[in-house]
């Protein structure tokens, strides 16, 4: 007789789109397209959106409209507004801009911290104290992205060590919730149930996050991965869009509607109307003149014009 694990009967899915999706556009997607994805995502019932980033604008420019956004969205009551902040300057554009919850966002390789933000792991980390600091000390909700933890686009090999590593690192500066990033889409399930297993030694297994690009098509087998080990939060992008412009290559986030569509499947709750989200994607990708990257939202689409 076999015996299936058992799943979580609940996830949360934190709608990373309008940000990670929307960073790596060449073309400026104006602000008020942005505040009509993120109302349209709020409506469809995400208890978190990560809206906005506050990063330098000579880095990512696409993120320079973050403080119009955040300024003109509609809030969901219960819904939690994300915004990134890899400094103090960051952060206080954060808390003008009323988000809920920061993000200090470091990389378990040094190479590619010191791509995406231009210093070491201990500097990142030792720059995120007063941040982590600041949030607390303003009642924000904190959050600790770890980029490359399954692999990185510089060096290669990221071992498990330097996973565990940054994950007590951002446990110690009190993050509530901790992503484990594939920056780049590389992991398999296997290797994915491996990290996820060590950084549940460091951190509690339901405020762990796998943040999975798709890059060579692994993304919801290493959603199904982590589920098995008990993780309960995941970031997706509608329609798939996305990538980080410090990684070559990466293609974007897993797509919502895909996600959803599994849970669905699975029966695990997540308090999400898909077909609200195809037309979410639906309405970014004509904006972005091209066809949406999620199969299940195509699949949908297709099936309701008959
Ligand atoms: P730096 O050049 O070392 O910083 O950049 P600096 O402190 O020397 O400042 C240089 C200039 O940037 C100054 O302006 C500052 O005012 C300005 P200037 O005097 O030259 O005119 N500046 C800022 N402006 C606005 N907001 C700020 C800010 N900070 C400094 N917060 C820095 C260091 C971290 C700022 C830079 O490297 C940076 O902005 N990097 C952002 C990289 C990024 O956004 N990457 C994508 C997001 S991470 C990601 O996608 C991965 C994730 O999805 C997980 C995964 O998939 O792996 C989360
Ligand atoms: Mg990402």
């Amino acid at each position: 007789m076999s015996t299936q694990p058992e799943l979580p009967k609940k996830v949360k899915i934190i709608e990373v789109g309008p940000r990670d999706g929307l960073q790596n556009e060449k073309e400026a997607v104006p602000a008020d397209v942005k505040v009509e994805l993120v109302n349209r995502l709020s409506r469809a019932g995400f208890s978190n959106i990560e809206a906005a980033s506050f990063v330098s604008p000579k880095w990512v420019p696409q993120m320079a409209t973050s403080a119009e956004v955040m300024a003109n969205i509609t809030r969901r009551e219960g819904t939690i507004y994300s915004a990134l902040t890899p400094n103090m300057q960051g952060f206080e554009a954060a808390l003008a801009s009323r988000a809920d919850e920061v993000v200090i966002f470091g990389s378990a390789s040094e190479a590619f911290s010191q791509k995406n933000i231009n210093c070491s792991i201990a500097e990142s980390i030792a720059r995120f104290e007063s941040v982590a600091k600041a949030a607390k000390d303003n009642g924000l909700r904190l959050r600790g992205s770890i980029s490359c933890a399954f692999g990185c686009p510089y060096q290669g090999e990221v071992p498990l060590d330097a996973v565990a590593d940054v994950v007590r690192r951002m446990r110690d500066l009190g993050c509530d919730e901790i992503d484990i990033a594939d920056t780049i889409g590389v992991s398999t399930a296997r290797k994915t149930q491996a990290v996820m297993q060590v950084a549940a030694q460091e951190f509690h297994v339901d405020r762990i996050s796998g943040h999975f690009h798709d890059t060579y098509g692994q993304a919801l087998a290493n959603i199904y991965a982590s589920l098995e080990v008990g993780v309960s939060i995941f970031h997706s992008s509608v329609s798939g869009l996305g990538g980080c412009p410090y990684a070559k290559g990466a293609t974007g986030n897993v797509a919502t509607e895909d996600v959803l569509f599994l849970m669905n499947g699975l029966g695990i709750e997540t308090g999400i109307d898909i077909d609200m989200v195809v037309d979410a994607g639906h309405f970014i990708s004509q904006h972005l003149g091209r066809k949406g990257a999620s199969r299940a939202g195509n699949a949908l689409i297709a099936k309701r014009a008959g």
